[in-house]
């Protein structure tokens, strides 16, 4: 038995879609514990491909449960659209698919909060997926939100709902200068109502299930989203999320007890890559850059937003593996950088007055002003898409590897050598 916790390492993206997936086959419970339908996880076997926003990427396999946990802000017309993506393609989610009934849910006020905000930011813009996260984490914060076992068809619930609406509209109209339309307090209801008759069946107190789960010794994974730097805590604040992507959050977020985690496996990718506005110390405004980008298909699973492109940070990774304990890195996307003659790490930045860091500081303009400082490596121009063993790897690429591993002072637990199923190296499986 083990308890394990899959965290992005970076600031998203990473491939926790595709590491969940192949890990769930030994998990009978697979629980999200934060973020909602900002994620996107892509999944790829056989012939298929598809993203994931909200339903745990161990969905695929067909003896393991799946877990919207309690830390989870969940919209309910996303989570039935991807309830019927699921339903398309044979994947049986009843009685192996759970909502927690303390997950709060997305609004679609909190929607519209979320793009007036955008707009009235202009030129700094967060670049949020406009999906009515931070609002909704915001209600919960401030005891105004609706969780789903909040929900009733009755006039006292609806008169609390109308009073919200109205309250939101106001803000909207006053605060934000949001010009219409508004929300018709009748349409909100009825169509909350809608969405709940048909979500209500896979509705449960997730606390009881993760209580039964850890005293019958069932091998659960948490399965992050974001990553560690969108953290709301310890993230690039305020370019970041508005949950704790950390692995602290995957305990309050979940219901298990911090005692009973076993494994924390970070995800990270091969070299960086970010979504939205905010800080990128290596990030490549040139043809590397460039490279990377066509090469990994760097566009967004749930925006479509080109990803900024850079190459690895040992700086960010190292206060990473630190900040959530990991015992292991999944490496992926190893092959994205198979025909570069020179690969670089970044060890160290030298800030605006020519001192040399080791840490990001937290001053979003110290971020902004650093210079990294590389350790240049020779690339392996040959070919690792799909490679299964460790022992095929070229030289040049275990050299890279190994040196990630010493600088960061973690084992490698996986390496991802296409978006594929079989196109992994397993080294060291944290369930077995
Ligand atoms: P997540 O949000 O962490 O689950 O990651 P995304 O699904 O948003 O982005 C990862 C992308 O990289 C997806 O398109 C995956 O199919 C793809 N991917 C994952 N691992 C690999 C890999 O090792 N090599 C390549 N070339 N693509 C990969
Ligand atoms: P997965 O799980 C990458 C980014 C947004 C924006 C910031 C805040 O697929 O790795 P939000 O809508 O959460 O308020 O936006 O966070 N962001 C992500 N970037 N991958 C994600 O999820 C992300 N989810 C949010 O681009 O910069
Ligand atoms: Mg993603």
């Amino acid at each position: 038995m083990a308890n394990v916790i899959v965290i992005g390492s970076q600031w998203g993206d990473e491939g926790k879609g595709k590491l969940v997936d192949i890990l769930a086959e030994k998990a009978s419970l697979v629980v999200r514990f934060q973020g909602g339908n900002n994620a996107g996880h892509t999944v790829m076997f056989g012939d298929q491909k598809f993203i994931l926003h909200l339903i745990p990427s161990g969905i695929t396999q067909p003896n393991c449960r799946c877990v919207l946990g309690n830390g989870m802000v969940i919209d309910p017309e996303a989570l039935l659209e991807e309830l019927q993506m699921l339903k398309d393609l044979n994947i049986k989610t009843e009685g192996r698919l759970f909502v927690s009934d303390s997950a709060h849910l997305i609004m679609p006020y909190h929607k519209l909060i979320d793009q007036a905000r955008e707009d009235r930011l202009r030129d700094n813009k967060i670049g949020t997926t406009v999906r009515g996260i931070g609002p909704a984490y915001e209600d919960k914060v401030s005891r105004q939100g609706i969780r789903f076992i909040d929900i009733e068809n009755n006039a006292e619930f609806k008169a609390h709902l109308d009073q919200i609406v109205e309250d939101k509209n106001r803000y909207l109209k006053y605060i934000l200068e949001h010009t219409g339309p508004f929300l018709d307090p009748n349409e909100v209801f009825e169509k909350l109502l809608q969405a709940h008759r048909a979500i209500a069946p896979f509705v449960i107190d997730s606390q009881a299930l993760m209580q039964t789960a850890t005293a019958a010794n069932e091998n659960i994974l948490l399965e992050g989203a974001q990553g560690t730097f969108l953290d709301i805590d310890h993230g690039t604040f305020p370019f970041v999320t508005s949950s704790n992507t950390t692995a602290g959050g995957a305990c309050t977020g979940s219901g298990l007890a911090p005692g009973k985690v076993d494994q924390v496996l970070g995800v990270v990718k091969a070299y960086t890559t970010r979504v939205g506005a905010g800080p990128f110390p290596t990030e490549l405004f040139d043809q590397t850059g460039e490279h990377l980008s066509q090469v990994g298909r760097e566009f967004g699973a749930t925006t479509g937003r080109p990803r900024r492109c850079g190459w690895f940070d040992t700086c960010m990774l190292k206060n990473s593996v630190e900040l959530n304990g990991m015992t292991g890195l999944a490496l992926t996307k190893l092959d994205v950088l198979d025909q570069l003659p020179t690969l670089k790490l970044c060890v160290a930045y030298a800030d605006s007055k020519g001192n040399r860091l080791t840490r990001l500081p937290h001053q979003g303009n110290e971020q902004e002003k650093l210079t990294p400082i590389y350790e240049e490596m020779p690339g392996w121009q040959q070919s690792t898409q799909g490679i299964t063993t460790y022992e095929e790897l070229p030289p040049e690429a275990k050299n890279y590897l190994s040196k990630i591993s010493e600088l960061l002072s973690v084992p490698i637990a996986m390496i991802s050598t296409g978006p594929k199923r079989e196109e992994t190296i397993i080294l060291s499986h944290p369930f077995v």
